[in-house]
């Protein structure tokens, strides 16, 4: 029989952990299965999909820039996707595309397993508005914080994540803010940073009074695009933390959701952690 294939597609995807993850999940939990990586043209992500699920593909992951086409193109969504608006896994069932989004519970997941923060009472700030902000508002609201405040450089972006999340928030008791990063104010116990503000060299884009003493500071990136972000969050005495766990944790979701095993994810964790170190 053939061997179970999957692969993460993205533009660009060459620094991608997640085959590295991925094997590491297969090893440790027997599974037999392949997965790689694939560059996808910017103008051919549905077709890219198609073609591997034709090929016997049996999933797969989604990065930059392709996680609102990856929801977009599903056949269905589970509720957590179709709030994001984003897709960061796919599988292939049956000949349906079924989209899911991870990004979330791994984020929650690292906080509140590995580094022992817990959300509820919280006062939270989310900075940015694109996919990697919409993947972990609503698992985000479903821990029960005090309050989120979303703010983005372009506010219409921030204020429509906010209005799609208006219901859950209320749901779970939640007062949910949209802001403009310019207008921001208060201070939090919580700052996560979901913009791409790093990979355009053009620092942090809020002040170091929004950290309350004692706060804790979450990139989504890691490695070196992580750094400015971690040392500005160290000068301003926040507990810094980057995205490496977050990154784990959607993987052993998505290994979950193809496999049906939970695999070790921070015996993985802490080995990534390591190759990461070795290598920056
Ligand atoms: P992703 O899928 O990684 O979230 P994206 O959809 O391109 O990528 O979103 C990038 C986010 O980073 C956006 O919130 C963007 O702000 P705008 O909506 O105003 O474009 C934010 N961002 C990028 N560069 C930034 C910068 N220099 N300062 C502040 N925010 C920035």
């Amino acid at each position: 029989m053939a061997i179970d294939r999957y692969c993460v597609m993205g533009n660009p995807v060459a620094h991608s952990r997640s085959p590295w993850i991925h094997a590491r999940f297969a090893e440790l939990t027997g599974q037999v299965m392949q997965y790689g990586k694939r560059l996808i043209p910017l103008d051919g992500f549905a077709s890219s999909v198609h073609a591997f699920a034709a090929a016997g593909g049996r999933g797969c992951n989604i990065t930059v820039p392709f996680k609102f086409d990856a929801a977009a193109m599903a056949d269905r969504v589970s509720a957590r996707a179709a709030l994001a608006g984003a897709a960061n896994v796919l599988s292939f069932e049956g000949g349906l595309i079924l989209g899911d989004n991870t990004d979330g519970a791994g984020l929650v997941r690292d906080l509140q397993r590995n580094a022992g923060f817990d959300l509820r009472g919280r006062d939270v700030l989310l900075i940015g508005a694109g996919g990697a902000a919409a993947g972990v508002l609503g698992p985000l609201l479903q821990e029960h914080p005090a309050r989120i405040t979303l703010a983005n450089r372009t506010l219409a972006r921030a204020s429509e994540l906010a209005v799609r999340h208006r219901k859950l928030a209320a749901q779970m008791d939640v007062e949910l803010l949209g802001s403009s990063l310019q207008d921001l104010q208060g201070n939090f116990d919580l700052l996560i940073n979901a913009t791409s503000a790093s990979l355009n060299e053009a620092g942090v884009p809020v002040k170091g009074t929004t950290l309350k003493r004692g706060a804790l500071a979450y990139d989504m990136m890691y490695g070196a695009p992580a750094q400015g972000f971690l040392t500005w969050a160290a000068e301003h005495g926040a507990h810094a933390r980057d995205g490496l766990g977050m990154l784990v944790g959607q993987a052993a979701e998505a290994f979950l959701i193809w496999r049906g095993v939970l695999p070790p994810e921070r015996q993985v964790l802490d080995e990534l952690r390591r190759l990461v170190q070795e290598v920056s």
